[in-house]
């Protein structure tokens, strides 16, 4: 994978975390999901110089939302490693055995809920808080919504304060009468507890598996469940077993063949080493215990017959095809569209119009079609088109070798359409009001054909529009107005350079932050940009030369467009220095994060030997111990205080 891809992936996860923790929905499988993970990490390992502080292995979760209290974990909800297949699983037995001398061990070994993890503390025998993951630290307090769950204790006979930690779910059969609202019970219930109106959560008849907690006073995970399962908690079945591989594969196949008798989802099953001393001994990584490991189910596959294929051009120009097949039915979502990826694809699987094809879908919103499974009666080959479906021009060019074909036509309606809803998004230039329906009315009326026109719409163009009054059209042109003074990383990105993600844009941006200045660097001054590499560079280039591109330029220059400035540092005190941050401070992090950059600092997410500062605020989490044990390796972080931050911007008041 080149340096470019791997910038990609990490933002493509990126915004899949996103929409998974902060928007209760997910458009990728978990299995997908965790597939570019592994190749993200894969790629980390073998350049650990090139780590992106963007990158999801940085990341536990996602950042908590506003509208609830926050709660700092005392222990962090973490996640867990995946195992895919029995060489997995017999890695993880082996690290055991290395890690902890130990040839001899029981696990335990249970369901893998799918639902969200919460953490509830009990004190003086009352349920007093509960909150939801977040990112892992920091979480939301959702005790409201927790005491909706009926099955869930509300007193319990141990007066200690107990943390215990378990997944929220909704029961299939209560999701029935859900379905249409909802893709699956896992969104069902994280919205739920997101709720601020606990009526609303209750309505959907939340459940919970208890299948952990601190207490210290059992040294086995089994005995520990027993234990709450005696104090009444609704607790997790777990299965002490051998540590052997023969009895672990003989459990994953029980459970998974009772996966469909179970009234709730599974995804898998979770391995964990019974004996708490020895999973202690184990200890974490940042982000997953090293004692337990997660096996994951493969994915579902179901048959249905192909009816057609569609060709779409993306705002790239990239022609793909898509399948459209008989709508059928896999794990509660109706499926009637199927990606394929490229023209390759087509030939590989020697498909043809009317074949009973395999399909596989774990929650992405598109399913892949994986093979044939009975021949249709057409021999008709499916050809790649050789004019675009959208323009009709003959100008397609392959690229990628065989893959890909490419529209070249810059004034293709389809390309400039899906271009300019790209230019409106959300992380690009953030024009809230201009949604699918409209641009799409704009452009068949002819007042956009290109994103500078944008710039130029009046009220007059905006009032005759479906559904316009004067407030939605005043609203759409202040937006459209407060978009021209974006940062120059936006409109970079927004601009839809082929390569040029949100990471690479930030970064060229930084180095170059005006139209100018851009388009007056040479190959060499954009390649000397860190992590910015050829692929890139040529595209970049290319582009600026272009004529096209050129006077797309100047016509958003002449409409105003006109990135902020970036701000002259207040003062040099800080430059060249790089701080990380942890734990919970005395201002909004923002606010510090600000400061820092104001007097010439750079903020960075990750801590590595390289870094300067670790400013260390309440409750600080796993960066403080990677900090220190990088100093015990001969590192030289020095780790501050805010106060100590005060003094290092503002020097002069040391002396006084
Ligand atoms: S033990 C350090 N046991 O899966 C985490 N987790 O993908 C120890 N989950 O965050 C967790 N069923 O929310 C454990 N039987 C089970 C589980 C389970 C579902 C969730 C949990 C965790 C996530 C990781």
């Amino acid at each position: 994978m080149s340096h470019e891809d791997y910038l990609l992936l990490v933002q493509k996860l990126l915004k899949f975390n996103k929409e998974y923790y902060t928007l209760n929905q997910s458009s990728v499988s978990d299995h997908q999901y965790d597939t570019w993970y592994k190749q993200i990490k894969k790629y980390e390992e073998n350049h650990p110089l090139l780590v992106s502080e963007d990158s999801p292995t940085q990341l536990i979760g996602s950042e908590p939302e506003k509208g609830f209290k926050q709660h700092a974990h005392k222990e962090p909800l973490l996640s867990l490693s995946n195992a895919f297949n029995h060489n997995d699983i017999e890695r993880f037995l082996e690290r055991i055995t290395k890690e902890t001398n130990q040839t001899k061990f029981n696990l335990s070994i249970e369901p893998k809920i799918d639902g969200c993890a919460v953490s509830i503390i009990y004190t003086n025998g009352k349920l007093s808080l509960a909150a939801t993951r977040g990112n892992g630290r920091i979480g939301e307090i959702i005790t409201h919504n927790i005491h909706t769950i009926a099955s869930l204790p509300k007193t319990i006979s141990y007066l200690d304060e107990l943390e215990i930690r378990g997944e929220v779910y909704i029961k299939k059969s209560t999701f029935e009468s859900m379905k249409k609202d909802f893709a699956n019970p896992r969104n069902a219930a994280s919205g739920a507890l997101r709720q601020l109106d606990p009526t609303i959560t209750k309505k959907r008849q939340l459940d919970i598996f208890i299948y952990g907690s601190n207490t210290p006073a059992y040294d086995s995970h089994t005995d520990t469940i027993d234990w709450l399962k005696n104090l009444g908690f609704p607790v997790i079945s777990t299965n002490k077993i051998p540590g052997s591989l023969e009895s672990v594969i003989d459990s994953i196949h029980h459970i998974e063949s009772n996966k469909t008798a179970y009234d709730f989802e599974i995804d898998g099953t979770v391995i964990k080493i019974d004996k708490k001393s020895m999973q202690k001994q184990m200890g974490a990584t940042a982000k997953a215990p090293k004692w337990a490991v997660a096996y994951k189910f493969p994915e579902k596959e179901v048959t249905t017959t192909l009816e057609g294929i569609e060709f779409q051009v993306g705002r790239t120009g990239v022609i793909t095809p898509v399948a459209h097949v008989t709508p059928v039915n896999v794990s509660g979502a109706t499926i009637s569209r199927a990606s394929l990826h490229n023209f390759d694809e087509i030939k590989r699987l020697n498909i043809h119009i009317g074949d009973t094809i395999i399909i596989k879908r774990a929650g992405e919103v598109i399913p892949k079609i994986v093979g044939v499974k009975t021949k249709g009666p057409s021999t008709e080959s499916i050809e790649a088109p050789d004019h675009c479906p959208s323009c009709n021009e003959q100008s397609i060019r392959q690229i990628d070798g065989q893959i890909a074909f490419q529209c070249i036509n810059p004034n293709c309606p389809a390309q400039i359409k899906e271009k300019i809803k790209h230019f409106c998004s959300k992380n690009a230039m953030d024009i809230e009001g201009l949604g699918d329906a409209i641009v799409d009315q704009l452009l068949q009326k002819g007042h956009i054909q290109t994103v500078a026109d944008l710039y130029k719409l009046t009220r007059d163009d905006l009032i005759k529009l479906d559904r316009f009054a004067e407030k939605s059209t005043e609203n759409l042109l202040s937006a459209i107005r407060a978009s021209k003074t974006k940062p120059f990383a936006n409109i970079l990105f927004a601009l839809g350079i082929p390569f040029i993600g949100e990471v690479s844009a930030r970064l060229i941006a930084d180095h170059y932050p005006t139209f100018e200045s851009l388009t007056s660097a040479t190959e060499n001054h954009l390649m000397a940009i860190d992590q910015v590499g050829p692929k890139i560079v040529d595209t970049l280039h290319n582009t600026l030369s272009s004529s096209h591109f050129q006077s797309l330029i100047q016509d958003l220059i002449t409409q105003g467009v006109n990135p902020t400035p970036p701000k002259e540092p207040s003062s040099q005190h800080l430059s060249g220095q790089t701080f990380v941050i942890t734990g919970t401070l005395s201002q909004p992090r923002q606010k510090i994060e600000s400061m820092i950059q104001d007097h010439g600092g750079k903020v960075i997410k990750s801590i590595s030997k390289s870094t300067h500062y670790l400013l260390l605020g309440d409750s600080p989490g796993s960066k403080y111990d990677k900090a220190t044990k990088l100093n015990n390796d001969g590192a030289n972080i020095k780790i501050i205080t805010e106060n100590n931050l005060s003094d290092l911007i503002n020097p002069s008041s040391l002396t006084n």
